[in-house]
């Protein structure tokens, strides 16, 4: 079916896109940090939890699990290596930015602002920059990071969040910048052939909505299983249709549209006008 590589597939949101991926029948690569912690379960609804080593018990042949710390240049380049074809990567990986319970949201550290860059962002700007030629070279692969409304520029009325907000606000403009280089990269590729055109490999970013994960905690409105279903109707809509125009919801909705790249509205010119998409 393919291949889906998850960024922090351990717990929370990460582990829910490992679970439903698997149950779709893709081969999964999941990452984690701490095989101690790969028995521990996470609650998926009221009614599911599931661990990495549960996952790969039932799965043995389609998961495969690799130790990764993502701001571990040498480690994730190793990483990289061992890949060698991916359909989805989902950069899931990210910390909300505080390292003492409590601190107010205005009374951060620089370490921890640079630490939340160093992971949300900077650390997925590379990931990006090493799973580049491998997105390039399958017309349908797609890259989703898990963004946040509260990065959204438009959104922010009440500050505060301030290490969260601009991590996640920096990565949506990373994600869409790549987005456009994997088009034009892809057009340049590929040249006059209009089939190969309309089938562009692509790169979005998506909130979960609030989830009940550890970062999001237990009075969060969705359940992980909520969140990915609907994150996944929206990867399949976007893969489909190639509509990849800023920041998604999970429920499929635009948060955020950039103005549309000559190379975007190319291929919606494109799709239209052939009878290859329906
Ligand atoms: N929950 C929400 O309501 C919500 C809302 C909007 C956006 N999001 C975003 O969705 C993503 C997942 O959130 P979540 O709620 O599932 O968070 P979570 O429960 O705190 O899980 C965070 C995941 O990121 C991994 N991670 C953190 N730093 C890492 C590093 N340096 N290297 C590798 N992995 C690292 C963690 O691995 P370890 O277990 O090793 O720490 C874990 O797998 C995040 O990017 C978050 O910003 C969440």
């Amino acid at each position: 079916m393919g291949t889906v590589i998850v960024i922090g597939g351990n717990r929370g949101i990460g582990i829910g896109f490992v679970n439903a991926y698997l149950q779709d029948g893709y081969a999964v690569i999941a990452t984690y940090r701490d095989e101690t912690r790969l028995c521990v379960e996470t609650l998926l609804d009221s009614s599911n939890h599931v661990s990495l080593n549960g996952l790969k018990e039932k799965y043995p042949d389609r998961l495969k699990l690799y130790k990764l710390d993502i701001v571990d240049e040498e480690a994730v380049s190793e990483f990289a290596q061992t890949v060698e074809k991916v359909d989805i990567l989902v950069l899931n990986a990210g910390v909300k930015g505080y390292s003492v319970p409590g601190t107010k949201p205005h009374e951060h550290t620089t370490q921890e602002l640079m630490t939340a860059l160093s992971v949300n962002t900077v650390a997925i700007d590379r990931i990006m920059r090493l799973f580049f030629p491998l997105l390039l070279n399958n017309a349908n692969s797609c890259a989703i990071c898990t963004g946040s409304l509260v990065g959204r520029t438009a959104d922010n009325g009440s500050g505060g969040s301030h290490v969260y907000r601009i991590s996640k606000a920096a990565t949506h403009a990373l994600i869409w910048n790549w987005s456009i280089n994997l088009m034009n990269e892809w057009h340049l590729k590929n040249g006059g052939d209009s089939e190969k055109l309309i089938k562009t490999p692509c790169a979005v970013t998506i909130c979960p909505g609030w989830v009940r994960t550890d970062m999001g905690g237990p009075s969060a409105r969705l359940s992980i299983s909520e969140s990915v279903a609907g994150m996944k109707t929206c990867v399949s809509e976007v893969r489909k249709t190639k509509r990849s125009n800023g920041l998604y919801m999970y429920t499929g909705e635009i948060a955020e549209a950039y103005s549309v790249p000559k190379v975007l509205a190319d291929i919606f010119l494109l799709q239209q006008a052939s009878s290859l998409y329906t």
